[in-house]
């Protein structure tokens, strides 16, 4: 019942195979596995680490609990994704890693970031919570970075409650990932036989899940694509709809960013305005749909300015917390999706 047992190595390599990554580790959360990679990044006060603004809290909190400081950079209006460009303009002499996020499954320009990355000598980390399954440049999310961070919390699209999990690809790191994930004891390498007693080495804590939930996910594993695939009809059948309403100028699409794949894990509308956007999401509340926004962006948030500091304007993360909303997408939405369009449609029709 408690970690690493049967179902966590059966996970592991699942998720090795999935994402094409040397060592994959699972935890309890993704927020779990990005606090382990800022461990892994050896970050300590006076580090910064540049991310976008346009994320879930975890991404920083990761780097602020190592008493580093986020920098927020402006996302591309059009991937959703941190801005290569203004990435490379926010490195200092006190950037030690980039933690690029893939927005609604879309991998960011990671050949961008690596360049940055490898001209700097950063660590770049892949923060791929809504990523599994997706492709760069026909290789899979979770192979493009240092480090790579996956959810599987009940929003995702494969799911074991809460739950994720560390992929390391840098090979000098993923010994010490290990003992990390073990509150900081090399019981892996005892596990293996490779020592006769384990001891505490080095700092750490217990990042892993038990392994109830691992059987969970590993079943969950099994299915990845065909979850995926579902998922994916279901976010053509979106887009198909709404082209009428794009053409009219009433709705921006996703813009799949060139060179990805995505998984089907989010489709979202761009609305021309806030004030349109929130009378959206009360008109489709009354049918009982639940649209909700993303995200309140970081920087803008009590602990953002607290903690980080933002480089370069952020005016396209702005724009994008006020117009985006997100539509229902689950595994098993099924017919119901035309219930939602119908919705959609008439709430433009009244609206024009
Ligand atoms: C981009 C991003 N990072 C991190 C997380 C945190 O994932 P978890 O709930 O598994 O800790 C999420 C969750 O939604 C996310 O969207």
């Amino acid at each position: 019942m408690s970690g690493d047992g049967y179902y966590t190595k059966q996970c592991n390599a699942a998720l090795e195979r999935l994402t094409g990554g040397q060592k994959a580790l699972i935890t309890h959360s993704c927020t779990a596995a990005l606090e382990m990679a800022a461990m892994l990044c050896d970050l300590g006060p006076g580090d910064e680490v540049i991310m976008p603004s346009f994320t879930f809290v975890s991404t920083a909190n990761a780097v602020v609990l190592r008493g580093a400081t986020p920098v927020f950079v402006d996302v591309d209006g059009e991937t959703l994704n941190i801005c290569p460009k203004r990435t490379a303009a926010a490195v200092t002499d006190k950037t030690k890693a980039i933690f690029a996020v893939h927005y609604a499954g879309f991998p960011a320009d990671m050949d961008a970031l690596m360049e940055i990355a490898n001209r700097h000598n950063l660590l770049l980390v892949e923060d791929a919570a809504q990523a599994l399954g997706s492709t760069y440049k026909e290789r899979p999310a979770g192979s493009l970075a240092h480090m790579a961070a996956f959810s599987f919390h009940e929003t995702k699209n494969i799911v074991s409650g809460e739950g994720g999990a560390l992929v390391v690809n840098n090979p000098n790191l993923i010994e010490r990932a290990e003992i990390i994930r073990e509150k900081g004891t090399d019981r892996s390498r005892f596990m293996r036989g490779q020592v006769d007693k384990y001891t505490w080495v080095d700092m750490g804590s217990s990042y892993l899940p038990g392994e109830l939930i691992a059987s969970y996910l590993f079943a969950q594993l099994e299915m990845e694509p065909m979850i995926r695939q579902r998922r994916m009809s279901l976010f053509h059948r979106y887009a198909e709809a709404f082209a009428p309403l794009q053409q009219t100028g009433c709705v921006q699409l996703p813009i799949i960013p060139k060179n990805t794949k995505g998984n089907g894990h989010m489709f979202f509308l761009m609305m021309p305005d806030r004030s349109m956007r929130d009378n959206f999401i009360d008109q489709m509340k009354q049918a009982e749909i639940t649209t909700p926004f993303h995200y309140v962006p970081l920087h803008s948030a009590p602990a953002g300015h607290r903690f980080g500091r933002t480089a370069g304007p952020m005016s396209e993360t702005d724009r994008i917390s006020d117009c985006l909303v997100r539509l229902p997408m689950y595994f098993d939405l099924g017919n119901e999706v035309e219930e939602v369009i119908d919705h959609v449609n008439a709430f433009f029709k009244v609206t024009a």
